[in-house]
């Protein structure tokens, strides 16, 4: 209901229309009571109708103080009824959002099963062909030739690279339904950051991208898991090397932040991310530039499971980035035995 319907008057007569409709007084009455206020207007006084009407002598006191409870009762009346219209109406409207609401959540539910069902499907023929691959790349089903033998090696790239991409979505489903479980442990950054540095550098020379390291050597130890930590690095330095074209640099820092935090970024020289699109980095199967998904491949999800593996860290992600010039991820972790 529109909030003007709620004006007394429209709720209940005016007390002049009401007085004439209950015969107390007269139209004739009434105009000559309205018309000697207006007069007393005039002259600057405010006359109630009801003191008009008394001094003009067309209604007696008790006529009118009955008429004007009358009146208060008609308007409390009207007044609940249009409180209790409008309260069914949010009753009925707050009903149906919780209805979308529920059939939204069901549909997310589907989908993140879905997404975990055929995953799981996925990755079990995967397996054979890698497995056969790999016996036909080492030659123990019999002796290659040169060409046959590259054939193989770019198919068992292939292979990885699918891998990995089914693994994301793993990862993505359980995230999708709450159900990504950490497996806290003091973690030595300095042995982890080796073997991200190991693993990247191939790729970063493939791409005449300089690789350097800044980790302070007495690094604590940090309240991680392991494994999905390496994970985001990784997500986080492969985005860097991607993202810079060739001759830039790409930098892996960790420090101590104050005496419970230790602070891990990851800076690259590259092309950047425009400032009003920094919001939608994290969310789901998004790419910036989507004609990037051919130039650099990738399905856009390593950052939205960035963000929520450090989430289940209790972790955020912090981004500063300018156009052509380059961008720093960083986040922070808790130094392992210190409390939250
Ligand atoms: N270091 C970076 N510099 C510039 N843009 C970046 C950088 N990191 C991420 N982006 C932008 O954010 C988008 C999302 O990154 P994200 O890691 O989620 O997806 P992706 O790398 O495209 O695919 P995936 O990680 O699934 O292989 C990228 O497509 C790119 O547009
Ligand atoms: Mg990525």
């Amino acid at each position: 209901m529109a909030q003007s319907h709620l004006i007394p008057e429209v709720l209940v007569p005016r007390l002049g229309e009401y007085l004439v409709q209950q015969g107390h007084i007269t139209e004739e009455g009434l105009r000559k009571a309205l018309s000697y206020q207006r007069k007393k207007q005039g002259k600057d006084e405010h006359w109630l109708l009801g003191e008009t009407l008394l001094e003009l002598k067309l209604i007696d006191r008790p006529t009118l103080d009955q008429a004007i409870t009358e009146q208060i009762i008609q308007l409390r009346n009207a007044l609940e009824d249009a409180n209790r219209s409008l309260e069914r109406r949010v009753q009925d409207r707050t009903a149906e959002l919780q209805l979308a609401l529920r059939k939204l959540s069901e549909l997310n539910q589907l989908k993140a099963n879905f997404v975990a069902n055929i995953s799981h499907e996925l990755r079990t023929p995967l397996t054979h062909v890698k497995g056969y691959i790999e016996l036909l790349v080492t030659e123990t089903l019999g002796s290659l030739g040169e060409e046959q033998k590259k054939a193989l090696q770019v198919a068992q790239h292939a292979t990885t690279r699918l891998e990995s991409l089914i693994d994301n979505l793993i990862l993505f489903s359980q995230a999708a339904r709450g159900k990504l479980t950490l497996h806290l442990t003091p973690v030595n950054l300095n042995q982890v950051a080796t073997e991200i540095l190991n693993y990247s550098n191939q790729k970063a020379l493939d791409r005449n991208i300089t690789l350097s390291a800044d980790i302070k050597s007495n690094l604590p130890l940090v309240k991680a898991d392991e494994e999905k930590l390496s994970w985001v690095i990784l997500q986080l330095m492969d985005n860097a090397i991607k993202f810079t074209p060739a001759g830039g640099k790409v930098g892996l820092l960790i420090k101590r932040e104050a005496d419970a935090l230790v602070r891990i970024s990851v800076a690259d020289t590259g092309i950047g991310i425009p400032k009003n699109r920094l919001h939608e980095l994290f969310e789901p199967f998004h790419q910036l530039d989507s004609s990037s998904t051919r130039r650099y491949g990738g399905t856009g999800l390593g950052l939205a499971l960035v963000r929520q593996i450090l989430e289940a860290h209790g972790s955020v992600i912090d981004v500063q980035s300018e156009e052509s010039k380059g961008t720093i991820f960083g986040f922070t972790l808790l130094v392992a035995g210190k409390p939250a």
